[in-house]
């Protein structure tokens, strides 16, 4: 989402005459766009602001500005110079960024800026992103914003606001143009995108399969991936919708959280693990052949040995892909942190976490062994990262996949026999 939104950044400066630099030497300005999600991420940020206050020195006048979600939780504080020990010269949370010229104005004038309103309805919809940082084949459309789950662990709802979408017609527009200009592959996002919903002048509602279908309909040629999906929202719909059109791709992302359903009622989530079990069951009745994936919190307020032996057994039992694991972090202002202690000793956290990353990996590891000796279709992104001899891409299950190069370019298809994999990585030669 960061990603995303750093391209409106970019798109906003560009049109008042900024331009980007990959040299951090050269930059006037520098913004960091910023995660509150856990504290590491935000510890980060912090020890990137103080590496980056000697550049002072050197270039009287540098502006540096805090971006996202933490502008957004630390807000003014954030300008407390004798506090930090550092110097912050813009704090701009993110539904700010249309304001940014006005507020270099008042930084380049030695004034310190700060916006962080947030709004219910702006979407960026009519901003063209700027793509600075692309590998020219895969983009992402941000096709909402905010998130009112109130998860009970998570800050996102208070640094991003309330739920609002996006006009599906500038979705299709922006994909449309993606592919003409030679993009393969686009992500829709939203932090629920299953929420998704756009109502017109005549009250006509648009829900979430039906803009997925249209975006896909931009070309055959097009691939299709969204993120991410809340299991209580993952409609029987959506799932027909993936299985009916070839372009968007078999692999769903949906985040379990635990595999208990009394961690996932301290949470929230509003489900329990028969639930998303039952949803697990849906999708693989409807696509037998859909990658899954999951995100994973370990030492939750008051997880038990046993509460968190079921985290591993509902982990075997939905048989994930792919997994993004984390040890629980909390977050000041969150239900949790108001209701839960944090109570789970920083030892036990990260054994646990071990201990899902050990047994996600052998799965991951079983599922890729499943595809050595299949032909998979693979979108070519680039070179592989370690020989010029190799390309790289991946497959509609969004694995990996590394095989010879034979003058292919990025953007284009291939058939490739599997021959061998790793857990991370499948390995084979175009057909
Ligand atoms: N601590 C640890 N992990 C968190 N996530 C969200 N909030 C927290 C937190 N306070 C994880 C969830 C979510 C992913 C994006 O980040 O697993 O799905
Ligand atoms: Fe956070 Fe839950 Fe919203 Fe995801 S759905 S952004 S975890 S509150």
């Amino acid at each position: 989402m960061n990603f995303s939104d750093s391209e409106i950044v970019a798109s906003v400066m560009t049109e008042n005459n900024y331009v980007t630099t990959k040299e951090q030497n050269e930059a006037d300005v520098i913004f960091l766009n910023t995660c509150s999600i856990r504290d590491n991420a935000e510890q980060r940020v912090m020890n990137r602001l103080k590496q980056l206050q000697p550049m002072r020195k050197k270039k009287p006048g540098l502006i540096i500005g805090v971006l996202g979600c933490m502008a957004e939780r630390l807000k003014s504080s954030l300008l407390e110079e004798a506090e930090l020990g550092l110097r912050v010269d813009m704090v701009v949370g993110p539904d700010s960024y249309r304001d940014l010229p006005q507020l270099m104005l008042d930084a380049e004038s030695g004034q310190k800026a700060i916006n962080i309103i947030l709004s219910a309805e702006e979407t960026y919809a009519d901003i063209t992103p700027v793509r600075f940082a692309s590998n020219g084949v895969s983009a992402f459309i941000s096709i909402m914003r905010g998130c009112e789950n109130f998860c009970s662990y998570c800050v996102v709802p208070f640094t991003r606001g309330k739920e609002r979408s996006r006009e599906p017609q500038t979705i299709y527009i922006e994909a449309k143009q993606l592919f003409d200009s030679g993009y393969r592959e686009i992500t829709l996002l939203g932090q629920n995108v299953n929420s998704y919903v756009w109502e017109d002048s005549q009250s006509n509602k648009t829900h979430f399969p039906e803009l997925v279908a249209m975006v896909a309909t931009v070309s055959p040629l097009l691939r299709v991936r969204f993120a991410t999906s809340h299991p209580k929202d993952l409609s029987d719909k959506l799932i027909a919708t993936i299985a009916q059109y070839p372009n968007i791709c078999n692999a769903i992302h949906l985040p379990m959280q635990s595999g208990s359903t009394s961690v996932l009622s301290r949470m929230n989530r509003k489900y329990t693990i028969d639930d998303y079990m039952a949803r697990i069951a849906a999708i693989r009745t409807a696509i037998p052949d859909c990658a899954i994936s999951t995100d994973i919190i370990t030492g939750f307020s008051g997880e038990t040995d046993d509460e968190f032996a079921q985290t591993l057994k509902a982990m075997e039992q939905a048989n994930f892909d792919f997994a993004f694991m984390f040890k629980y972090s909390e977050r000041e202002g969150t239900l949790a942190a108001k209701k839960y202690p944090d109570d789970v000793p920083e030892n036990v956290k990260a054994h646990r976490l071990q201990e899902v990353i050990k047994h996600q990996q052998k799965m991951s590891l079983a599922s890729n062994k499943k595809d050595v000796g299949k032909v998979v279709e693979v979108l070519i992104e680039g070179f592989s990262k370690r020989s010029k001899q190799h390309v790289s891409g991946r497959s509609s299950h969004n694995k990996v996949v590394v095989f010879p190069d034979r003058g292919f370019a990025p953007g284009q298809y291939a058939l490739v026999k599997i021959t061998s994999c790793s857990a991370a990585t499948l390995i084979g030669e175009a057909q």
